[in-house]
């Protein structure tokens, strides 16, 4: 019998303690370390006569096409760098309901219909239940098989029998490796678990896609420690009560990250959103004050998104402020900025930020924005429908350039807006667009000045 030992993991960061902590010393989380029991390794000897591994130099590799399997979502594809690489490990993260089970059974049928072997591990619902499911997506094929289990042995028992393209495991959370003590959930099982399921992906040249739950603060579930061992990961955002979804690349060793495929939940299953910003603009009101549309590169992909802004006097001593799809720290430090440089005493008021469709944008360009939304709602005049900005805020109240401008202004004809407030700077490098007037601004309060 190999001896059991009991470790205590944080459930946030996976950082390993021999005893319990109030806090992690790791991460600073408060009571995130749970004990877990784990079985003493054998203290295996390792015996090395003549070592198998050979160095190789990097001009003798050849370089093989990559060859990629299109799951025929255009979205996902784009996400993925290309498509699906054999051999890599992706995980899905997202809350609770959004349809990360959907989608992949989604791609399942995509690939099945293409005469791909494929083979859909659930260890979360019924046949039945999915059979329910994919009922509602549409035909599927013979050539998708399924399996309800969560002992990952028998999972890989099978996969080496049945030798499928990609399989897909719903929810590394529920399965389990006998050889760990632990209950499935926990950060050990969950790393286990990955580990010999990377085992399979790569010694099989087999496709896996995983799907993790994430915790409120939006990490996968346990331990960050499954980020770093899969090629990619992607998570599933939005809110569940709106229609659209958002397939957001995080990490991507195939690809580039930052890329965001957009879905909408119908109720026969996921649609793609081909055109994202006009899917964002929709509903925004007129001639209303404290809403501009700005513009966020998204990976390669420009979308125009409307930032709205409610500044009102404070009743309070202190005034009260959110930040809604957006940093709230950043807000802060805009308005101090406008205080500052423009001289608007916004220290009495109360301000509540918001990028409308509930999409969360974290690039610098939208600052501007910000800015001009905040500025409208606190003098209480419209901005013109028909322009866009974008543009990065410093703190001496300069707008500094950002990348890729013509991207963003090109975007913004094709939606029919005539005139864009850009920085300065990146005027200089674009040329003449047909149709759309381009104005540029050195600071913000020449923003201001020409805007609001
Ligand atoms: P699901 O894929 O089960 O979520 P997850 O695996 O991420 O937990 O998605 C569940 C939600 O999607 C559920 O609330 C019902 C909804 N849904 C639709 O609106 N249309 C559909 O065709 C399907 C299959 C699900
Ligand atoms: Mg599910």
């Amino acid at each position: 019998m190999p001896k059991e030992k009991i470790v205590f993991f944080c459930q946030s960061c996976g950082a390993e303690s021999s005893k319990w902590m109030g806090q992690c010393p790791a991460c600073k989380e408060w009571n995130t370390l749970v004990e877990e029991i784990v079985s003493a390794k054998k203290g295996s000897k390792v015996v090395r006569t003549e070592t198998r591994a050979k160095v190789t130099k990097l001009k003798d590799i050849e370089s093989a096409e990559e060859q990629r399997i299109t799951t025929q979502i255009t979205e996902l594809d784009r996400v993925l760098g290309g498509g699906i690489v054999p051999g890599s490990m992706v995980l899905v993260g997202g809350d609770p309901g959004i349809g990360k089970s959907t989608l992949l059974l989604q791609v399942c049928r995509n690939l099945a219909a293409s005469n791909q072997n494929i083979l859909y591990v659930s260890g979360e619902e019924s046949l039945q239940q999915i059979k329910i499911r994919a009922e509602r997506i549409g035909e599927f094929s013979d050539n998708l098989s399924l399996l309800c289990e969560t002992n990952l042995e028998v999972v890989g028992e099978i996969v080496g029998k049945e030798r499928p393209k990609v399989v897909v495991i719903d929810s590394i959370q529920t399965m389990y490796n006998e050889n760990v003590a632990s209950a499935p959930g926990s950060v050990s099982q969950v790393r286990e678990s990955t580990g010999s399921l990377l085992q399979l992906a790569k010694g099989l040249g087999i496709a896996v896609f995983v799907i993790g739950h994430v915790t409120k603060e939006g990490v996968v579930a346990g331990p960050r420690v499954l980020e770093h061992m899969v090629d990619t990961v992607l998570y599933f955002e939005g809110d569940r009560h709106a229609a659209y979804r958002i397939l957001r690349g995080v990490k991507n060793r195939f690809g580039s990250t930052n890329e965001i495929g957009v879905f909408e939940m119908r109720s026969e299953g996921l649609e793609e959103v081909e055109n994202p910003s006009e899917f964002m603009l929709g509903g925004k009101p007129e001639g209303a004050s404290g809403s501009v549309v700005a513009c966020s590169m998204e990976g390669s992909r420009p979308i125009l998104l409307e930032v709205q802004a409610l500044v009102c006097h404070s009743n309070f001593g202190i005034p009260r402020r959110t930040a809604a799809g957006t940093d709230f720290n950043r807000v802060n430090l805009l308005m101090a900025v406008l205080e500052k440089r423009v001289g608007l005493q916004m220290g009495n008021c109360d301000a509540y930020v918001n990028i409308a469709g509930g999409i969360k944008m974290n690039e610098p360009a939208i600052d501007l924005g910000i800015i001009l939304a905040l500025v409208s709602s606190y003098k209480n005049r419209p901005i013109d429908e028909k322009t866009i900005c974008f543009g990065e805020v410093g703190l001496s109240g300069e707008v500094r350039a950002v990348n890729m401008a013509e991207q963003r202004i090109l975007e913004a004809k094709k939606l029919g807006f005539t005139t864009c407030i850009v920085p300065e700077v990146s005027k200089a490098s674009l040329h003449k667009i047909e149709g759309i007037q381009i104005i540029g601004v050195k600071n913000v309060k020449e923003a201001i000045d020409k805007m609001v």
